[in-house]
């Protein structure tokens, strides 16, 4: 009779499926949104003013879901990683992920310091529902507001590449090893 209570578990927690999809549509949302209004000329000024402020609010609102799921990832580990990926694979999927996890700190919090450094003051009303604060005795800063604007551009674009070689591992592990990963993140059945 097969007996899965000694086996290892196959996917992650619910918490941690619910977050990866929800957040993974907030993160692809976000960089879509800043390259647009960075990268749109004409963009009438009124709608910038507001995808900037749509911007910041789902931003802080990433910030603090990104903290639950590390608070969380630490209460229920993840399940171990499948016994028949190589060495190299393992450690280049473990290495892959907390790049995600930094790029996903980096990007919200250099994204807040940018505007508590802005010399205008716009405060950050998150959804026009509650104030999130400006770092404070920053603000008019040039040289941080710089620093801090520059990490947000930079990091963008290796979040991107970040991303884009996540999904190339999934399919190659699903393609080239024949190991399909999505069960493990909640699409599709695992094997018992
Ligand atoms: C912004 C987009 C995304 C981000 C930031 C992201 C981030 C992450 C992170 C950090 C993990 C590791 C979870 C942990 O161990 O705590 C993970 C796992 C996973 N992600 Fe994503 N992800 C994104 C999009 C996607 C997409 C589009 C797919 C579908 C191809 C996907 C499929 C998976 C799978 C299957 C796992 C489990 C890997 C394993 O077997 O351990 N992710 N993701
Ligand atoms: C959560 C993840 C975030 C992502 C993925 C993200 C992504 C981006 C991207 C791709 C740009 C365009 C960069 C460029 O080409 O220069 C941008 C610009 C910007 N972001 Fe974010 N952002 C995030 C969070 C935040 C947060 C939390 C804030 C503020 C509270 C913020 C405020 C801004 C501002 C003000 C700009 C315009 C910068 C300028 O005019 O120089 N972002 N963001």
């Amino acid at each position: 009779m097969p007996n899965n209570v000694d086996q290892p578990r196959m996917r992650y927690s619910i918490a941690a499926i619910i977050l990866h999809w929800i957040m993974g549509v907030g993160f692809l949302l976000m960089l879509g949104s800043g390259l647009t209004f960075e990268n749109w000329d004409n963009m009438p000024q009124d709608l910038k003013f507001n995808v900037i402020q749509w911007h910041k609010s789902l931003g802080v609102l990433l910030l603090c879901a990104v903290a639950l799921r590390l608070v969380l990832r630490f209460i229920i580990k993840p399940p171990s990683l499948p016994a028949k990926l190589s060495n190299l694979d393992k450690i280049a999927a473990k290495a892959g992920h907390w790049a995600l996890y930094a790029a996903m700190i980096i990007m919200p919090v250099s994204g807040w310091i940018m505007v508590s450094s802005s010399s205008y003051g716009l405060p950050t009303i998150v959804f026009n529902w509650f104030e999130w604060p400006h770092i404070p005795d920053l603000a008019g800063n040039r040289e941080i507001r710089q620093l801090s604007g520059g990490t947000h551009e930079y990091t963008a674009y290796i979040f991107i590449g970040l991303i884009a070689l996540h999904i190339a591992a999934v399919v190659k592990h699903y393609i080239i090893d024949r190991i399909n990963l999505l069960p493990r993140m909640g699409i599709g059945k695992t094997k018992s």
